[in-house]
């Protein structure tokens, strides 16, 4: 029997986490590769030598070319610079395009099938970014943002509630980061929605941490950012793919009219399967959720012009110069 077959780009923080989660689960065999020569061998041989102990035969192979992820089924892109402490996500766009550009034009010289995951940030942005590099459909590119800032907002609501964090289902919108959507009405206890539950300071105070929950682990830790919850999220994602659930998860995903958002990446929720994105539930929104999410979609289409001029000027510079 063919095994599934992911490449995770960047044997970083979130990079090297994720390929631990995933051969520990035994999901899928797993390549690792970064630009540094040797981080990605480094880490895997660390983790090969865990194995033993821990009991997974999943392969995991550590490489700085693209030549062993041939054929991906899936390849989760983490490479990049993460925020320094009081830089915004802004400050990395230009700095991320151009290794998510590099990155992509590998994904499809090398695994022209592969569904693709972005972690990179401004992640949003990044994802218009692979979109527009690969030419992929948009159901192969996809971005990893709501099930992590659903997972912070669950997090905060158990702490609040002291109640298990299984018992907590939380519906987030919009662009990940400070253009976060939560709707509290469609995130509940057990079934029971929140604002039955907690006054209304109550949750606003948990949403705005959680709005802020990357920006107050980048200040505690002061070099790097988080790792745990966002390699967590990407396995939930590329499980519910390799398994075709069909589970609805909040992702980053091209809007081409829901929500009356056209053409740009908005967190919104999304059914995966084994084709990538299968769908993305339209669901009725009060006006003034609507508004927010709309706002959030304007914030997104501004950096994504900004992504196209990056690459139409990456592109000129290219171009051979006309002799004279
Ligand atoms: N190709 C391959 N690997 C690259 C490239 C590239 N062009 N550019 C950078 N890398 C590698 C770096 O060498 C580094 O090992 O990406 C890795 C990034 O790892 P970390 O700096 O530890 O960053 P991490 O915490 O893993 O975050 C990665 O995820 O959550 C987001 O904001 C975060 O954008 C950041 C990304």
């Amino acid at each position: 029997m063919r095994r599934f077959k992911t490449t995770i780009v960047g044997a970083g923080n979130v990079g090297s986490t994720l390929a631990q989660r995933l051969v520990e689960k035994q999901l899928t065999d797993v390549v690792l590769i970064d630009r540094v020569t040797d981080r990605g061998e480094g880490k895997t041989l660390d983790l090969q030598q865990s194995a033993p102990i821990i009991g997974f035969d999943t392969k995991i192979i550590g490489t700085h070319e693209y030549g062993p992820t041939e054929g991906s089924d899936i390849v989760v892109i983490t490479a990049g610079f993460p925020r320094k402490p009081g830089m915004s996500r802004d400050d990395l766009l230009k700095t991320n395009v151009e290794v998510v550009a590099e990155v992509t034009e590998n994904i499809v010289k090398y695994s022209p099938d592969a569904i693709v995951i972005v972690v990179t940030n401004p992640l949003d942005a990044m994802c218009h970014t692979a979109l527009k590099v690969s030419g992929f459909p948009k159901s192969r590119v996809i971005g990893m943002a709501g099930v992590l800032d659903t997972a912070r907002f669950r997090t905060f609501i158990a702490m609040e509630l002291d109640v298990s964090v299984e018992n907590i289902h939380a519906f987030v919108l919009g662009g990940h980061g400070d253009a976060m959507v939560p709707i509290p009405r469609y995130s509940n206890v057990a079934g029971i929605p929140i604002p039955e539950l907690l006054s209304q300071d109550r949750i606003d105070a948990l949403i705005e941490r959680t709005r802020n929950g990357g920006a107050e682990i980048v200040s505690l830790l002061k070099t790097g950012s988080a790792y745990y919850a966002p390699s967590a999220a990407t396995v939930e994602m590329i499980e519910a793919i390799m398994v075709d659930k069909k589970m609805i998860l909040p992702c980053s995903a091209l809007c081409e009219g829901e929500y009356g958002i056209h053409n740009t990446y908005v967190g919104v929720p999304c059914k995966l399967g084994k084709e990538g994105l299968l769908e993305i539930v339209d669901v009725r929104l009060a006006n003034p959720e609507l508004e927010m999410l709309h706002r959030s979609a304007a914030q997104v289409r501004e950096q994504s012009a900004k992504v196209d001029s990056m690459l139409a000027e990456m592109a000129a510079l290219r171009k051979p110069s006309k002799k004279k």
